[in-house]
């Protein structure tokens, strides 16, 4: 999830500014916006804080905060000049002086301030040092004069925002489902029968996705990391809530099936916990419905499907491949979890991309460039079906 710094100054687009919050938020980003004494005076820094969903206390040092972008809008004429010049005293400049990565600006101000030779002066100089400008727009100020100056539209300050922070709109309009972490099966009403699955994986695919403007749908399994972002996120816990969701949402465009699904659970389940005694406890284990397969009995509409699969060293690839044959799906994903450094429950990964024209390997590195490998991938099965 990328960190976000959210300038507002004092103008009248103050008001504007709310919605690029939200659309920020909306796409999964982390906002920390940061109001000046004159912004407050037009809209109440505690908007921004609730549109950004933090609460005061989270911002004691919010300036100095290590942002992936800050974006400054409404830029005054004021603190144009002050950016120019590097002066830090208010929350914004501080922050831009402490800043570093990428600087979006949306000026917003009276033609005649913008016209000014100051201004252009200062505006020359942030962006030699770098810093991106988008606007201002052609029209009517609210003071009711015509010229350049009204501050760009929020749509398109956050797409120049999704552009600096390497997002794309690659998978936009598309639908893509993803399952995550490991399924817990009961045992009785307090114990339960697992996996060591995380769900880093899955959820690094999940934001992968959505950084590429897909509508992401994020089958949960009892994840051990946080929820991302911008994504819609449904509880599936047991292999049989995983299936029903997967049906559910089985019209996607795109599947990528991570999730760590039961094969067996236990069989009689009690709805009591069972006390503790002297006896052995036997219990038998029942296969659960394929996930996987059904998908991929199932698929009519050219969706790409993609497996995962879990197994140990080279025989467990020459599995990975009867599995594609098998489940009747384009793509499995093998990860040898024979070895300690990579995969479950790891930050990285290492995994085979299995087709049934070859195999592709992807070599070692943290599990978001091993999503973007696999999304690269989909992304081009995807348009090769619908060519
Ligand atoms: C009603 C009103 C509207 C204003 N709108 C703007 C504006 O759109 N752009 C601008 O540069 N200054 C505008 N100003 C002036 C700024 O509020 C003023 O320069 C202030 O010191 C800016 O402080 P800041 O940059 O720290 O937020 C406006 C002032 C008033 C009273």
């Amino acid at each position: 999830m990328a960190r976000v710094l959210v300038g507002i100054t004092g103008g009248i687009a103050a008001y504007k500014a709310c919605e690029l919050v939200r659309l920020l938020v909306k796409g999964g980003h982390e906002v920390v916006p940061l109001v000046t004494p004159g912004a407050d005076r037009f809209v109440r820094a505690d908007t921004f804080l609730a549109l950004a969903r933090r609460s005061p206390a989270d911002d004691l040092y919010a300036h100095l905060t290590q942002a992936d972008l800050l974006v400054v809008a409404p830029l005054t004429a004021n603190t144009l000049a002050k950016l120019a010049h590097g002066l830090a005293d208010n929350l914004v400049a501080e922050a831009a002086l402490a800043h570093r990565g990428p600087v979006l600006l949306a000026p917003a101000m009276n033609p005649r301030m913008w016209a000014h030779a100051a201004t252009k002066a200062n505006l020359e100089t942030v962006r030699s040092r770098g810093a991106e400008i988008v606007g201002p727009d052609e029209g009517e100020t609210a003071e009711g004069e015509w010229g350049l100056g009204r501050m760009a539209e929020p749509d398109e300050i956050y797409r120049r925002c999704r552009k600096l922070l390497g997002e794309s709109d690659s998978l936009a309009g598309r639908h893509v489902l993803v399952s995550a972490g490991g399924t817990r099966e009961p045992l009785d009403a307090v114990r339960f029968v697992g996996n060591r699955s995380s769900g880093r994986m899955g959820v690094a695919l999940a934001e992968e996705a959505r950084k590429r403007g897909a509508d992401v749908t994020l089958l949960a399994a009892n994840l051990g990391v946080p929820v991302p972002g911008g994504v819609e996120v449904v509880e599936t816990p047991t292999a049989q809530a995983m299936l029903e969701q997967a049906l559910a949402h089985g019209d996607a465009d795109v599947v990528l099936m991570a999730a760590a699904v039961a094969d067996y659970r236990p069989a009689g389940v009690s709805d009591e916990k069972r006390p503790k005694d002297e006896e052995a406890w036997n219990v038998t284990l029942e296969p659960t419905i394929d996930v996987l397969r059904t998908l991929g009995e199932r698929r009519t509409n050219g969706q790409v499907l993609i497996g995962f699969a879990a197994d140990h060293g080279e025989r467990g690839l020459a599995r990975a491949r009867e599995k594609l044959e098998r489940k009747r799906v384009d793509l499995v994903v093998y990860n040898d979890v024979s070895r300690e450094d990579i995969g479950f429950d790891a930050e990285e990964n290492e995994v085979v991309l299995v087709e049934t024209d070859g195999d592709r390997r992807v070599g070692k590195a943290p599990k978001h460039r091993i999503a973007a490998a696999i999304v690269d991938r989909a992304e081009e099965l995807l348009r090769e079906r619908t060519r």
